[in-house]
């Protein structure tokens, strides 16, 4: 892991815009600090969805004509999130997929103890490459909670979600949590919380650096920054030099300008009508979706065109 992460880090210092994958934000700290943020008043999107599950989850049973599917969550280990759909659907097997092995393992046993009848079977996978699903019966419901999907850009998630149609198979159906365009006081306001939980979740990669690649960045010489892109349609988090200067890591040197950045992570945002033509476009026919009153989170039911 730490030779992955020295070589994204140092290629993407090296690189200009400098860029580093966001998937590195989220090791025990920054995974932590991320539970925290869902938690935050000002971060609709956890408490959003949250509530669209507990309410239309018996329609995503009834989609399914009361076929008992296998359950895949992708990024799996939100017990918050999968319950409802546990309990509506009834799966024959529950199989969540995660990168990491420890929390996947931790979850999958604390799951088969809470709940005996269920067959747990973890996938230890990263669900952005390709990976197999063990074989079984019954329609196979993909779950991605969370606005992840959000983490990718548009091309990439067509591409993401025409793999993910091709491993349900022709009676296989997909259930997605999707942020949508709003007014951008709103959204800004998510990032930057009153507390500075999500500007220490992003300066965790600082010191993620600093304690695994041997770097000498000091936290007072960086800013979390969190601006909406309209023309892209997504939040730009990013780590601001405040000043100019020299750092190292891995015994290299880098020199940065006086506000010049890393991008660090990217979060998309969708209206319902954007979300299902990105979808149709991956070879999903977009068959229902839920949003709240306010229209801030949406939850799409997808199932293959054909
Ligand atoms: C995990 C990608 C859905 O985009 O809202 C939240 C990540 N980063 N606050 C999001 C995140 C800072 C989150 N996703």
């Amino acid at each position: 892991m730490s030779d992955k992460f020295r070589s994204a880090v140092l290629r993407g210092l090296a690189r200009r815009p400098r860029r580093i994958p966001c998937r590195f934000l989220y090791d025990r700290r920054g995974a932590e600090l991320f539970d925290e943020i869902c938690g935050l008043d000002e971060y609709y999107p956890t408490r959003t969805e949250c509530a669209l599950l507990a309410r239309h989850s018996s329609e995503v049973a009834m989609l399914l004509e009361r076929r008992r599917p296998r359950l895949v969550e992708f990024g799996g280990c939100t017990p918050a999130k999968a319950r409802y759909l546990l309990e509506t659907t009834r799966p024959r097997a529950y199989l969540p997929i995660d990168i990491c092995r420890e929390a996947l393992a931790n979850y999958a046993s604390e799951l088969s103890r809470e709940r005996p009848g269920l067959a747990v079977l973890p996938i230890h996978a990263d669900f952005m490459r390709p990976f197999d699903l063990p074989p079984g019966d019954g329609p196979v419901l993909g779950f991605f909670p969370g606005s992840t999907i959000g983490n990718m850009p548009p091309e990439q998630a067509i591409r993401f979600l025409a793999r993910v149609r091709h491993q349900l198979g022709r009676d296989g159906a997909m259930l997605i949590g999707v942020d949508t365009k709003k007014a951008h006081e709103r959204l800004y306001a998510a990032y930057n919380d009153a507390r500075g939980v999500t500007s220490a979740f992003i300066l965790n990669l600082v010191e993620r650096i600093n304690r695994e690649l041997d770097g000498d960045l000091d936290l007072r010489n960086f800013a979390h920054s969190a601006l909406y892109n309209a023309g892209r349609g997504r939040m730009e988090l990013h780590i601001v030099s405040r000043r100019r200067q020299v750092v190292h890591v891995a015994g290299r040197a880098y020199r940065f300008g006086c506000g010049e950045s890393i991008h660090a992570e990217d979060s998309h945002k969708y209206s319902m009508e954007e979300f299902q033509a990105l979808a149709r476009r991956a070879g999903f026919r977009p068959i229902a979706v839920w949003c709240d009153a306010e229209r801030l989170f949406s939850l799409h039911f997808l199932q293959p065109a054909s």
